[in-house]
C-alpha cells in the first residue's frame, strides 16, 4: 500500500523490481537521490509545475503527476519559476494544439537561460503521432514525453532523463493495464475525482478521445471503493466519478456491474456525503440509475447530459445513437423522476452537413429543454475522425453566426433557468476565497451552481446553509443563513 512504503529504506543500488507499482516507487527513489544533490549544489530544492489543458480526466491525471513529484522532493511552484515544466495537454479541439504550441515557444528562450530546467510533455496530444513527429523535428529542447496510457511511469521517465542527454520519448498505442495505489496530490482536501474507467469505445464521428485514450476499461469496483474509503478517512466528503461515458461503467468487468450498482455501493461508504459524476451519454442512461438518482441522499442534483445537436440526422451522422425525441424523453422522464435536478449539456455548432434547419433543431432542443448551462463548441476537424473526410464542411462565417445565436439563447435560458432559486436557502458545500472579494467565500450547491457569500476562510471544506439573495446568471450572491 502507498501509505505503507518509506522511499528512504529502498535500496536503489539493487535492480529495479520488475512489477508494478513497486518498480515506479524504486524510480521516485532514485530521483529523490538527485532531488537531494540539486539541493546541495544549489542551496534550494527544485521546483515543479503541472499545468493541465482539457477536461476532469487529465486534471486527475496532473494530481497524479504532482503526488509523484512530491514524492521525488519537488516543491510546487508557478510555472513561470518552475525548474521543470510539465504539460499534460489534450487534442479535442484544434485550438487545445495551438496553445500548447505557443506556450512551449515561450518557454524556449527560458530553457536556454537556465540549461537545468526541465520539459515534460504528455496526455493526449502526444498520442498523436504527427505531434510526436514535429516535436522532434521542431522543438528538441523538449526533455521528456510521454501518452496517456504510462503516466504512471513518470518516475522512470524522469529518472531515465537524469542518467541521458537525449529526449526521452515513451509512448504506448495502447494498454489493457491499470495500476493502482501510485501517489496523489489532492487538489483540495475535502473534494476528490475518482477513475472509475479510462478510454472510450464509443466513437462520435467527430471525437479523438477514442483513438487518444484507448478502449474502454474499468476499474474492478473493490479498487474504487477502497480509494473512496480512504479518502473519506482523509477528510474528502464529495467525489466527482469521473469517466468518457459512465453509464457504461462494469460492462467489460470479469464479473459485470452496472454503474447504478456501483453507485448504490458507493452511497453507503461514510462520510461521503455529495457524489457526483462525469460524463453521461444519453443512450446508455438506464431507468435504474434514474430510480438510483431518485432514491438517493448523496447523488447530486446534477446531470451533465452532453445532447451534441438537436437534429436527428446530424445524431445520426454523428454516430450518437439516439434521436431527438429519445433525448427530449429521456429528460422528461429524469425531471419526472428528480423535479429539481439542474442539467447541464455539451452542443458542437457546424458539423459537417449541418443546413439551418439542423441548427434551427438545436436551438429548439435548447429551448425546450432549458439547459442550466451549456458548453458550446465550434466543430473542429481532427484528422482520423470520420467527419473529417466527410464532405460538406460548413464555411466559418457560417457556423460564426450560428454559434453566436446558440450563445445568446443559451446564456438566457441560463440566465432564466438558474434564478428560480432565488430566496431559498441551499446546502452549500465551501471551496474557497472567493476570486473578486477576500471578505467572501466561494460555495457550490448540490446541482452545481456556485454561490458567493461573507464567511472567512475556517469555512472551507464546510456545509453550511445559505440564503440565496440574488442570482447573476450564472451564480448567486447569497447570504449565511443561521
Ligand atoms: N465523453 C464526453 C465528452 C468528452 S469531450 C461525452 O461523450 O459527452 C467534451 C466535449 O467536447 C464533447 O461533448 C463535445 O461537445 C466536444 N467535442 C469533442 N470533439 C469535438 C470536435 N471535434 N469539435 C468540437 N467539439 C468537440
Ligand atoms: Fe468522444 Fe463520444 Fe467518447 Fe464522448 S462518448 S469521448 S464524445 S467518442
Ligand atoms: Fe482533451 Fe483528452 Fe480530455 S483530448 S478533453 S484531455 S480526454
Amino acid at each position: 500500500m502507498y501509505y505503507e512504503i518509506d522511499l528512504d529504506k529502498i535500496d536503489t543500488n539493487a535492480e529495479p523490481p520488475t512489477e508494478e507499482p513497486a518498480r515506479q516507487y524504486y524510480f521516485m527513489a532514485k530521483c529523490r537521490e538527485w532531488v537531494r544533490e540539486f539541493e546541495q549544489t544549489h542551496g534550494r530544492v527544485p521546483t515543479a509545475c503541472v499545468t493541465t489543458f482539457g477536461c476532469q480526466m487529465n486534471a486527475r491525471d496532473s494530481e497524479k503527476l504532482r503526488g509523484i513529484l512530491k514524492e521525488m522532493g519537488y516543491k510546487e511552484e508557478v510555472e513561470d519559476r518552475a525548474d521543470f515544466v510539465i504539460y499534460n495537454t489534450c487534442t479535442v479541439r484544434e485550438n487545445a494544439n495551438t496553445r500548447v504550441y505557443g506556450r512551449l515557444g515561450q518557454l524556449k528562450p527560458r530553457k536556454k537561460k537556465y540549461p537545468h530546467m526541465m520539459i515534460g510533455l504528455c496526455g493526449c496530444m502526444m498520442q498523436e503521432p504527427e505531434v510526436v513527429e514535429k516535436l522532434k523535428q521542431s522543438y528538441r529542447f523538449v526533455d521528456i514525453i510521454f501518452g496517456t496510457h504510462n503516466i504512471y511511469k513518470f518516475a522512470e521517465l524522469v529518472a531515465t532523463r537524469f542518467v541521458s542527454e537525449r529526449m526521452v520519448i515513451d509512448i504506448w498505442k495502447g494498454t489493457d493495464k491499470i495500476v493502482e495505489n501510485l501517489p496523489n496530490e489532492r487538489k483540495y482536501e475535502f473534494k476528490s475525482g475518482v477513475n472509475i474507467m479510462f478510454g472510450c469505445n464509443n466513437f462520435c464521428s467527430y471525437c479523438i478521445v477514442p483513438y487518444v485514450r484507448g478502449q474502454e476499461r474499468s476499474r474492478a469496483p473493490e479498487a474504487i471503493i477502497k480509494e473512496i474509503e480512504r479518502l473519506a478517512a482523509d477528510g474528502v466528503s464529495e467525489v466527482m466519478l469521473l469517466g468518457q461515458n459512465v453509464n457504461s461503467y462494469g460492462k467489460t468487468l470479469d464479473t459485470p456491474m452496472t454503474f447504478a450498482g456501483l453507485l448504490k455501493e458507493i452511497e453507503k461508504i461514510e462520510g461521503i456525503r455529495r457524489i457526483r459524476f462525469m460524463t453521461s451519454h444519453p443512450k446508455d442512461l438506464s431507468d435504474e440509475l434514474i430510480e438510483v438518482m431518485r432514491d438517493s441522499k448523496k447523488i447530486c442534483k446534477h446531470l451533465h447530459l452532453p445532447v451534441q445537436s438537436g437534429s436527428t440526422k446530424i445524431l445520426a451522422r454523428m454516430n450518437r445513437r439516439y434521436t431527438k425525441e429519445r433525448y427530449l424523453n429521456l429528460v422528461e422522464k429524469i425531471r419526472g423522476a428528480v423535479p429539481d435536478i439542474s442539467l447541464t449539456t455539451d452542443i458542437i455548432v457546424g458539423f459537417p452537413g449541418e443546413t439551418e434547419e439542423d441548427f434551427e433543431e438545436t436551438l429548439d432542443i435548447v429551448r425546450k429543454v432549458r439547459y442550466d448551462s451549456a458548453f458550446t463548441f465550434i466543430y473542429s476537424k481532427r484528422t482520423g475522425t470520420p467527419a473529417a473526410a466527410m464532405e460538406d464542411q460548413i464555411p466559418e462565417e457560417v457556423v460564426k453566426n450560428r454559434f453566436d445565436r446558440l450563445l445568446k439563447e443559451v446564456q438566457t435560458i441560463a440566465a432564466k433557468s438558474c434564478a428560480v432559486h432565488e430566496g431559498t436557502v441551499q446546502e452549500v458545500l465551501v471551496e474557497n476565497i472567493c476570486d473578486h472579494d477576500p471578505e467572501m467565500v466561494t460555495g457550490r450547491l448540490s446541482n452545481n451552481l456556485l454561490v458567493h457569500f461573507q464567511g472567512e476562510s475556517g469555512l472551507i471544506g464546510k456545509y453550511v446553509d445559505v440564503k440565496l439573495k440574488e442570482c447573476r446568471g450564472f451564480y448567486y450572491i447569497g447570504q449565511l443563513s443561521v
